[in-house]
């Protein structure tokens, strides 16, 4: 596996690739791996010849409040990992080579930026599009694997590549979880023992309103109200938001009719963990 943190050299290598006929698929990270991630280099693997992987914080999707700094960062370890997966490359930029001096340009996907985690991280979407793009340009994979732990991230990022007339391929895979629930995260790392219990909250109001929602309940309101109750026991959780919206608009809905997306935020302390449940009736 070639690790590479110069845009130029990446292009290089890139360019040797696809003239060999090779297709790419492409896994954007922030790094600090886990079984999620590696979940989508796997697919990665399956559905394409060479599997290009990005560690990289990028600091224009963190607010001025937010953990930037605190990130957890191990790109030894990371590089062990993707190198037993069978990864081609990996692309580790420092902000300075995304982000030169002067830099200007960024992409907005407007209304979809806005909703949700949008609300309480304003210009967090305006980031994520920024850099998933350029990381497009630089690396023109073919498909690219996102997670549906971010659903809203890859909603918007569809999105984005239809509105662009992009050609990459966007492919998004289910949320892989611990055994006792919690979705994987690199944030986990964050939390203290008391927190973690506290933070199985998320995914188990999330089962009690699959269970609702399985045995006929339609009215979103009922089932928000369940979820918050049921994270509200918790003294530690602080309910950032809990919707039920439809998977395009991201609106929400009163009565759930066929497909719907269930998201939350919360924070247990000060950590900010999300969850969602996509649900079709
Ligand atoms: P990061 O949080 O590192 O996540 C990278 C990818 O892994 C995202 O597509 C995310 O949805 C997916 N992922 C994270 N946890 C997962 C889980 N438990 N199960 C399945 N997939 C999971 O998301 C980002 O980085 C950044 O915003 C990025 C797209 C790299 C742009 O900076």
């Amino acid at each position: 596996m070639r690790i590479l943190s110069k845009i130029s050299e990446a292009r290089e290598a890139i360019q040797r690739l696809k003239s060999q006929g090779k297709t790419i698929g492409f896994v954007p990270t922030m790094g600090f791996l886990h079984e999620g991630h590696l979940s989508l280099v796997r697919a990665s693997r399956r559905a394409t010849d060479t599997t290009v992987v990005s560690v990289f914080v990028n600091p224009t999707q963190f607010g001025p409040n937010e953990d930037f700094k605190e990130y957890p960062r191990d790109l030894e370890r990371d590089a062990g990992l993707l190198h037993k997966e069978g990864v081609s490359l990996l692309f580790a930029p420092d902000a300075e080579e995304i982000y030169p001096k002067g830099y200007k340009t960024y992409v907005e996907v407007h209304e979809l930026q806005d909703k949700l985690c949008g609300r309480s991280r304003p210009g967090h979407f305006r980031g994520v599009c920024t850099v998933v793009l350029k990381l497009f340009n630089i690396l023109k994979p073919d498909i690219s694997f996102f997670g549906q732990k971010d659903a809203q991230q890859a909603i918007i990022l569809k999105r984005m590549v239809k509105d662009l007339d992009l050609e990459v391929k966007i492919e998004v895979l289910p949320i892989v979880r611990d055994r006792d629930g919690l979705a994987l995260s690199s944030r986990n790392t964050y939390l203290k023992p008391e927190e973690r219990g506290a933070a199985l909250s998320l995914s188990k109001s999330l089962k009690e309103a699959e269970e609702m929602i399985k045995k006929g309940e339609r009215r979103a309101q009922f089932i928000i109200e369940r979820i918050r109750s049921i994270i509200e026991k918790e003294p530690l959780a602080k309910i950032d938001y809990v919707e039920i919206v439809d998977k395009e608009e991201l609106n929400p809905l009163e009565i759930i009719e066929d497909e719907a997306l269930i998201a939350l935020a919360v924070f247990i302390r000060k950590v900010r963990l999300i969850d969602n449940l996509m649900v079709k009736v």
